[in-house]
């Protein structure tokens, strides 16, 4: 009996890991915790209230086509229980669509005690209970995102291995009940620092993480990686080309993350829509199935920036928000099959 259930479950989880992956498809992150968004709404200029959330999260998933280049949507606790406008549950929609639902399960970052300036995931304490409820109500996947900071003298050696040992038993969680952990360790944008940096400190990131998911006993072959790109810091100055980050960030992920992974789905982290399909286009240009795992997106602000912008609050502009993220969805599918131009961008 234990041997069948361990048996179904890898099945589950194998059967869920080559749905996210398929077709050159990525993942739509529209996990944005209730501040997180609120904040997104603000800087739009629309009021922060739970039906404007509801509506704008509907506009998303309805949008026409959208599962013609996303197979995964990763949804927020909110979110999840929500229904669109006739009552039909978010979920039910995404299914119906041949959409994949996921589930953010972190419940965000904390300041890491005795360590200044530094940021520790929470969300371990109940998370079983949380997962199996998840799971009951048709999550087939989830997401964990550890938050790493370049500065001055930072990351320390204890926030990385504390962030490291959460996500791993977060991931080990996932796993036993049957769903795909996403693996987010994000080393920030935010700072001055070098490429330089970004290469040296993602690199012992990953390898920790990576040494703490062995520790946890995780099945490689079922999780997936969402990392950044090897990036400058956003205030360094420092310009480099869509290749140079490319070849940078093929190179750090060659040195850590082993061939048992069979996905990487980057977070866009801050970069505009157009830089980042430009470099996940440049990596899956260079890598032309040369490499152990498949490079794919699974971008929040990457996909919704413009659509938000457009949309503004006001259903007069639905459609044309819907456009604009079937248009940028369909935009970083071709990156993931190195296809993408700026061609693509002229829409007249
Ligand atoms: O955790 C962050 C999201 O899942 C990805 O968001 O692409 O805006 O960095 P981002």
């Amino acid at each position: 009996m234990e041997m069948e259930h361990q048996a179904m479950n890898v099945k589950k989880l194998s059967e869920t890991t080559v749905a996210l992956l398929a077709d050159h498809k990525g993942l739509f992150a529209m996990d944005e915790s209730i501040s997180t968004c609120n904040k997104r709404f603000s800087d739009a200029g629309i009021p922060k209230t739970e039906e404007n959330r509801r509506t704008y999260r509907e506009l998303i998933i309805k949008t026409t086509g959208l599962n013609e280049s996303i197979s995964g949507i990763i949804l927020y606790h909110e979110t999840i229980r929500q229904s669109d406008e006739a009552g039909i549950p978010f979920i039910k929609t995404i299914e119906d669509a041949g959409i994949v639902p996921g589930i953010k399960v972190d419940i965000g970052t904390e300041d890491l005690a005795g360590f200044l300036g530094e940021k520790i995931t929470e969300g371990l304490d109940g998370l079983r209970y949380r997962l199996k409820e998840y799971a009951r109500m048709g999550a087939r996947f989830a997401k964990w995102r550890a938050a790493i900071l370049i500065g001055q003298e930072i990351p320390s050696r204890n926030c990385i291995i504390s962030n490291a040992n959460a996500l791993a038993r977060y991931a080990a969680l996932c796993q036993e009940c049957s769903l795909v952990p996403i693996v987010e360790p994000e080393v920030m944008m935010l700072g001055s620092h070098s490429s330089k940096k970004c290469y040296q400190v993602t690199r012992e990131v990953l390898s920790t993480v990576f040494e703490q998911l062995y520790l946890q006993n995780i099945t490689l072959e079922s999780m997936i990686l969402k990392p950044n790109m090897i990036l400058p810091g956003q205030d360094s100055g420092e310009k480099n080309t869509a290749e140079k980050i490319a070849e940078n960030t093929i190179k750090c992920l060659m040195e850590c993350v082993p061939p048992a992974v069979p996905g990487i789905a980057f977070l866009s982290g801050g970069q505009s829509p157009r830089e980042a399909s430009n470099r996940l286009n440049a990596m899956n240009q260079i890598s032309a199935s040369n490499l152990p795992w498949k490079l794919t997106f699974s971008f929040g602000r990457a996909l919704q920036q413009t659509a938000l912008a457009i949309w503004e609050g006001d259903d007069l502009n639905k459609v044309s928000a819907q456009q604009e993220i079937y248009h940028r969805v369909k935009c970083n599918r071709a990156a993931n099959i190195g296809l993408y131009s700026d061609e693509m961008e002229r829409r007249d």
